[in-house]
């Protein structure tokens, strides 16, 4: 296998291009079913194409959105005139990216703790193995995938085993991606859930991705061909300490200083359950201080939480509007010129 280091690195900085950033909009079906429930909405597979549809078509949005992440059901649908949604996405500009994890599961002896999967064939939910779904992915037009993995703090939380573990998946996750042509995202996610500090979220996240930058090395992964999708360093949602937004900032660079490679070619932060205006004003923050690598988002809920609401409120155009405007935000994050008062 030979990777194409230059398309790779050509992806990855049309990723992060000034202004802008990723809709991550894979959610699994499951995910996605619950997510339209919470709104009073039913699930189906037309239910989801019809509310993704209207969200990828929203106009102007490709200069805000460089790439979306879809999902194996959503990159086979067509937007409402019948054009593959890859195609169109392509011809707007933006470029199709693709979730290739199957899912978490238990983590044999680590009870409460997850490990990733997705790279051996599982026949019996209809999935090949890893590198032939990124060859068919790659074929229908995507250009870029995402793996997600989850480190819970808790009593005992995250143990090594699960870091390892879960850093070794990533890296052959994205060695794997990168031998088809796909730019990795790399996803090491520590969950907000609990009630530790944020000296304990850096901790955790420092090492958590000094592990997984060993073992793409152990893998032959090539940096620049490469994505980071952080959390950002905050106290667990049930911790009586939170942070300013800029500690938050701060704290953030500070960790990825001390353990992420200037090589990569670009981090693109989750927003993992932070407010809209929260996530936006983080990233603004960090950019207005001036930073050594691109420093952009790859949101699902901050960017769609507003636009699923007014769908199931207000229709297509509300949706669209909802949409919109978070992206601009968002977009304005980027360089470090977004500004409460652009929120009203
Ligand atoms: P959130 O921004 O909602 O955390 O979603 C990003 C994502 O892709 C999670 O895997």
């Amino acid at each position: 296998m030979c990777m194409d280091k230059a398309l790779l690195e050509a992806t990855a900085a049309a990723l992060v291009a000034p202004g802008k950033g990723i809709l991550a909009a894979d959610e699994s079906n499951g995910t996605m079913s619950k997510r339209l429930e919470g709104v009073g909405l039913e699930s189906s597979a037309e239910a989801r194409r019809a509310y993704r549809a209207n969200l990828f078509a929203t106009p102007g949005c490709e200069d805000a959105i460089s790439g979306v992440i879809l999902y194996d059901e959503t990159i086979r649908q067509n937007m409402d005139d019948g054009t593959q949604i890859p195609d169109y996405l392509t011809s707007r500009g933006i470029i199709p990216g693709i979730k290739v994890d199957t899912g978490t599961i238990d983590l044999e002896g680590c009870p409460g703790e997850k490990t990733t999967k997705g790279i051996g064939a599982e026949p019996e939910n209809g999935w090949a193995d890893l590198g032939t779904r990124c060859a068919e992915y790659f074929a229908m037009g995507a250009r870029f995938a995402k793996w997600r993995a989850v480190i819970k703090i808790g009593d005992g939380m995250p143990s090594d085993q699960c870091i390892r573990s879960n850093a070794d998946a990533l890296a052959q996750y994205a060695r794997i991606c990168q031998d088809a042509d796909l730019v990795p995202i790399i996803e090491p996610e520590v969950l907000m859930d609990g009630n530790h500090t944020g000296d304990k979220c850096s901790d955790v996240t420092v090492e958590v991705l000094r592990k997984t930058y060993e073992m793409c090395e152990v893998h032959g992964v090539y940096l620049p061909g490469t994505l980071l999708k952080p959390n950002m360093v905050i106290p667990g949602n049930a911790s009586t300490v939170q942070s300013t937004r800029d500690q938050v900032a701060t704290s953030t660079i500070d960790c990825l200083s001390l353990s992420t490679p200037r090589a990569i070619g670009g981090i693109v932060f989750l927003s993992g359950g932070q407010s809209d205006e929260d996530a936006t004003a983080h990233l603004n923050i960090m950019n207005a201080g001036g930073q050594e690598w691109q420093l952009s988002y790859s949101y699902g809920r901050a960017l769609q939480a507003a636009a699923l609401k007014a769908w199931a409120e207000d229709g297509a155009e509300a949706s669209q509007a909802a949409f919109a405007h978070r992206a601009k935000m968002n977009s304005l994050a980027r360089s470090g010129d977004w500004d409460i008062s652009l929120e009203s």
